[in-house]
């Protein structure tokens, strides 16, 4: 198997690796991720439309770049230093050329780009993005092709697998021909939640016909500790893996030697998204889905009425260092603005 690693290219074989979640995966989440042991990070699914419309700007303050939509003003991707060689971005597309287009925008930033050709959502679906590619391996090719031209960096794909798995090995031959460096599978089709089994045998067959890395996706009901990803990764008899819902819980499932107690993970969550002044409702999202039902304590009650950043870092004693920090980047701001006007 072909690996790139010695020229500094994102090599996919071999890893662990979080995986794209709709406002989870913004940098707070990918930066724990990386801290606790994962290869890899992956963002949210960003739509090709609105990466097209960012400008990219070096945030002196926060020491990270943001893509700014220019229409709304909105940080639609805020990354750093830190993760640039394992963060792969994910585009939602359903254009070769507006694809490329958008990879192109960030492609300085990030160690990779993958195309999503799995999400099943009516949003996707109806725009031709996602899983509905599946169905149009024609475009799904076009799109990939373009993108590998476009950008020197390593294009991967996230599927999901089709009904039949001799359809599912044959559409996954077909995607590997464009150049892809690895192709990631989510072992459930279109129709199937989660409460379905993960078809790890699919995963498998597509691993043995396929010269280039699979990723396993869909494993997360049956992985509860570190060893449970290794188990994982020898039943679909993959290169690497990629978790989803358990890293969303508890993301120290990374960790080697243990998941931590889960108030730490908050806590540690909580230092990267103050560090890079996350906004207090996604920071609040990523945080509700860790507590779950732990909402309903005293402490869960008291999370669910806050709403800025500095009253969810209360709750963990966190207050002084967010207090601290948000004076600190006030103060740069305001220096930042000084030396702009004169
Ligand atoms: C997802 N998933 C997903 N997939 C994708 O390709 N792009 C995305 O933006 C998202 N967003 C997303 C948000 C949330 C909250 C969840 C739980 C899932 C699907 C995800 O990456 C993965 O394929 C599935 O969750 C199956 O893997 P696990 O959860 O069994 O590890």
């Amino acid at each position: 198997m072909v690996c790139m690693e010695n020229i500094k290219q994102l090599c996919y074989d071999n890893k662990i690796i979080l995986a794209p979640m709709v406002r989870i995966n913004t940098l707070p989440m990918r930066l724990l991720a990386l801290d606790y042991g994962a290869d890899i990070v992956y963002t949210e699914e960003l739509i090709d439309h609105r990466l097209i419309r960012c400008y990219r700007k070096v945030n002196e303050t926060l020491q990270s770049i943001d893509y700014i939509d220019k229409s709304d003003a909105t940080v639609v991707f805020r990354t750093c230093s830190r993760e640039k060689p394992y963060v792969v971005l994910q585009i939602g597309t359903s254009d070769p050329e507006r694809a490329a287009k958008a990879a192109q925008v960030v492609e300085q930033d990030v160690a990779g780009i993958d195309i999503n050709m799995g999400c099943p959502k009516d949003f996707s679906l109806k725009g031709g993005m996602g899983a509905a590619l599946l169905f149009n391996p024609d475009k799904a090719c076009a799109i990939l092709s373009a993108v590998v031209s476009a950008v020197k960096i390593p294009v991967t794909c996230k599927i999901r697998v089709l009904e039949d798995i001799d359809d599912t090995v044959a559409l996954c031959k077909k995607l590997a021909v464009t150049g892809v460096a690895a192709i990631g599978i989510h072992g459930r089709t279109i129709k199937e939640r989660p409460i379905h089994p993960n078809r790890n045998h699919f995963i498998k067959a597509i691993s043995e016909a396929l010269n280039i890395p699979v990723i396993a996706n869909g494993g997360s009901k049956e992985i509860k500790v570190f060893e449970d990803i290794i188990k994982f990764k020898n039943v679909t008899g993959c290169s690497s893996v990629m978790i989803a819902r358990t890293a969303e819980k508890n993301c120290s499932i990374f960790k080697k030697d243990g998941k931590l107690e889960l108030f730490t993970v908050i806590r540690d969550y909580l230092h990267h998204a103050v560090d890079y002044d996350n906004v207090a409702p996604n920071s609040k999202y990523c945080i509700q889905n860790m507590l779950q039902n732990i909402q309903e304590t005293e402490q869960g009650r008291l999370f669910l009425e806050s709403t800025s950043l500095q009253q969810i870092c209360d709750l963990w004693e966190l207050g002084d260092y967010c207090r601290q920090k948000q004076k600190k980047m006030n103060y740069l701001r305001f220096e930042e603005r000084d030396v702009a006007c004169n």
